[in-house]
């Protein structure tokens, strides 16, 4: 069960980045969006999951709020690009937080 989990999860994140580069170049559809929505809800049911059964160490704990921070100013690049206002910043924010929810999620900080 952890196993599935654990690959549904690492196994999401890449689409996840993939779907806002698209809702990002391609704005007045709605298709994509939405997907991302659903794979949120997909990167939060399974590493709450993964956090109930490992025991809520902190480290994991933590990347799990960054994770929270990172769908946060992913909503905002979109919300932001949609309305043609400026996204360089909430960019920088989601590069940074993806760097670093990665590097914990693959142990290497
Ligand atoms: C978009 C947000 C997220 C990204 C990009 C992400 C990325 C990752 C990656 C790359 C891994 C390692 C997968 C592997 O070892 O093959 C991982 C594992 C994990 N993530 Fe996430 N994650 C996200 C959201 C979350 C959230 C919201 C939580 C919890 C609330 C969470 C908790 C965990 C846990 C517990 C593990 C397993 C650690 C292990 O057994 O090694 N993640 N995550």
């Amino acid at each position: 069960m952890y196993n599935i989990l654990l690959q549904s999860h690492a196994g999401s994140w890449a689409i996840l980045v993939l779907l806002l580069v698209i809702s990002y170049f391609a704005p007045n559809q709605k298709i994509t969006p939405m997907i991302q929505r659903l794979f949120y809800l997909i990167m939060i049911i399974t590493g709450v999951s993964m956090l109930v059964m490992i025991g809520f160490p902190l480290l994991y704990v933590f990347k799990g709020i960054l994770a929270i921070v990172l769908i946060g100013f992913m909503e905002v690049v979109v919300g932001r690009r949609k309305r043609s206002e400026s996204t360089k910043v909430y960019w920088i924010a989601v590069i940074v937080l993806l760097l670093i929810i990665l590097s914990i999620g693959y142990d290497i900080i």
